[in-house]
C-alpha cells in the first residue's frame, strides 16, 4: 500500500492529523493497535480550550459540540474556608468548553475523512532518515503489511514506538502522587469546575454532561482503586471540597468506572527525525492539572498538518523544517503551566511547601495579573504560539 501520509495511532492526535490533511488534499492512512470501538470508548480528557474549540469548529467538527458542550467562563479555586472564582472571560476574553475527549473521537470518525486500519500488531517503522520511510505490520487476520509513505506521522502516544524511532534527548519529571478518577451518574454539584487544595490532598469537581459528573482525588503512587469503596470516595471527596462550607452540598450518585491515573511530565526533543514527525502524547506528557494533554495534541497536528500540506502540495519545506521548534515552543509553555498548577494544588506532605502554595493561591485570586496569568494559559494561547 502506498500513502502520502502514513499515521501511526488513531486517538485524537493521529485521526484529525488524516481530516486536516483531507482538508488540504494530502492522501493519508492511519495504522492503530486497538479496535475502533476501544479507542472511541476510553475515558480521558474532558476540558477544550479556546482554540482547540475554534480550530474543530472552522474544520467542520464542531456541531455536536456546540449543540451539546457548555461553555465555561472560568473556575473555581479553593483551599479550606475559600473559594474564588476566575472569570477567564473577563479577564482574557476566552472561555473553556467542557467537551469529553471520547466525543472528540466520536465526531473524529463520524466523519469518516480518515482511512483507519484498525487492530493492526507488530508495527514497524522503517527507514525513516531516508526518502523513502515505510511501515511494516500485521493486519487482524494475521497478514503481513507494508505501507510506503512521503512522510509517517508518529501519532501512537507514549507507548507507541515512533518516539523510539527519533534520536532524541527527553526531559523528565515524575511527581510522588496520582489521581483517583470516578465517573458518576450524578449531576454536577457545581456550575464550573472546582479545583480544590486541601490538606489531605487535591480534589476536582469536573463533568461531563448534566447528568455526569467526574471527580478527582489525589492518591499515592501505587494505589490501587480497590482501596477506594464508593463511600470513601465520596466521604473523601465531600472533605476536600468543602461539603457544608458556606452552605454549598456534594451529591454523590453511582460510580460508574474508577481507575487510577499517575503523572508525569515528559518532553522529547527534537519532534522530527527525518521523515517522521511526532505529535501528542507521542512527543509529550503533562500530568492533568492544568487540563493541556488534549489540547496539544489537537495543537501539534494543527501546526503538523499546515507544514506537511505546504511540503507535499507545494514543494514547500519551510514550515516542516521549523515544525518541531514551532510545537516545541508552545509544549514547553503548557508543560510549566501543568507543573505550575500541579505543584500550587497538590499535598506534598511539606509545610514549607504548604506555605507557599498558599501564598500562591492567594496571589492568583486577589491579583488580577496573577489570574490574568493562570486565565492566559488555562483557557489557552493562540494554535500558533
Ligand atoms: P493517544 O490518545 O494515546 O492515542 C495514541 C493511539 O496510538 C492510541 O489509540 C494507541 O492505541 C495507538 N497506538 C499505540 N501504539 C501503537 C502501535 N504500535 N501501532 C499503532 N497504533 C498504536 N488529558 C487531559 O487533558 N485531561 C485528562 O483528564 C486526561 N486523562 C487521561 C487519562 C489517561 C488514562 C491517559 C492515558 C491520558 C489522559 N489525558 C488527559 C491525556 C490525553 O488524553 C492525551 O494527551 C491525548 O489522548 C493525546 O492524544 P494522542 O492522540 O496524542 O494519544
Ligand atoms: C478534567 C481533567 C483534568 O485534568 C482537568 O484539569 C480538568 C478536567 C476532566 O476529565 O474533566
Amino acid at each position: 500500500m502506498k500513502t502520502e501520509v502514513a499515521i501511526v495511532g488513531a486517538g485524537p492526535a493521529g485521526l484529525l492529523l488524516a481530516h486536516l490533511l483531507a482538508r488540504g488534499g494530502v492522501s493519508s492512512v492511519v495504522l492503530e493497535t486497538r479496535s475502533q470501538d476501544y479507542v472511541a470508548s476510553r475515558i480521558r480528557a474532558g476540558i477544550l480550550e479556546h482554540s482547540s474549540v475554534e480550530l474543530l469548529t472552522e474544520v467542520g467538527l464542531g456541531d455536536r459540540l456546540h449543540a451539546e458542550g457548555h461553555e465555561h467562563r472560568g473556575v473555581y479555586l479553593q483551599w479550606p474556608g475559600e473559594r474564588h472564582h476566575l472569570d477567564f472571560v473577563d479577564l482574557t476574553g476566552r472561555s473553556v468548553w467542557v467537551y469529553g475527549q471520547t466525543e472528540v473521537q466520536k465526531d473524529l470518525v463520524a466523519a469518516g475523512t480518515a482511512e483507519v486500519i484498525y487492530e493492526v500488531t507488530d508495527t514497524v517503522l522503517h527507514d525513516v532518515a531516508t526518502d523513502a520511510p515505510y511501515i511494516t505490520y500485521t493486519d487482524k487476520s494475521g497478514e503481513s503489511g507494508r505501507l510506503d509513505a512521503a512522510v509517517i506521522a508518529g501519532c501512537d502516544g507514549s507507548f507507541g514506538p515512533s518516539r523510539h524511532a527519533v534520536p532524541a534527548r527527553h526531559y523528565e519529571r515524575t511527581y510522588p502522587y496520582s489521581w483517583l478518577g470516578i465517573l458518576a451518574d450524578v449531576a454536577p454539584s457545581t456550575d464550573e469546575l472546582i479545583y480544590a487544595s486541601h490538606p489531605n490532598g487535591f480534589a476536582l469537581h469536573s463533568m461531563r454532561s448534566p447528568t455526569v459528573s467526574r471527580l478527582y482525588l489525589q492518591v499515592p503512587n501505587g494505589t490501587d482503586p480497590g482501596e477506594w469503596p464508593d463511600q470513601r470516595v465520596w466521604d473523601e471527596l465531600a472533605t476536600r471540597l468543602g461539603h457544608g462550607q458556606d452552605g454549598w452540598k456534594l451529591t454523590p450518585g453511582p460510580i460508574t468506572d474508577k481507575s487510577v491515573l499517575p503523572m508525569r511530565s515528559y518532553v522529547q526533543t527534537p519532534m522530527r527525525h527525518g521523515r517522521l514527525f511526532l505529535a501528542g502524547d507521542a512527543a509529550h506528557i503533562v500530568p492533568p492539572t492544568g487540563a493541556k494533554g488534549l489540547n496539544l495534541a489537537i495543537a501539534d497536528v494543527a501546526l503538523l498538518s499546515r507544514a506537511l500540506t505546504a511540503w507535499l502540495r507545494e514543494n514547500n519545506s519551510r514550515l516542516a523544517d521549523s515544525y518541531s521548534d514551532d510545537a516545541l515552543r508552545r509544549v514547553w509553555r503548557c508543560t510549566h503551566f501543568s507543573w505550575w498548577m500541579t505543584t500550587m494544588l497538590h499535598a506534598s506532605g511539606d509545610e514549607f511547601d504548604a506555605q507557599l502554595q498558599l501564598s500562591q493561591l492567594r496571589w492568583v485570586t486577589s491579583s488580577e495579573a496573577g489570574a490574568t496569568g493562570l486565565a492566559e494559559n488555562y483557557a489557552g494561547l493562540d494554535i500558533g504560539f
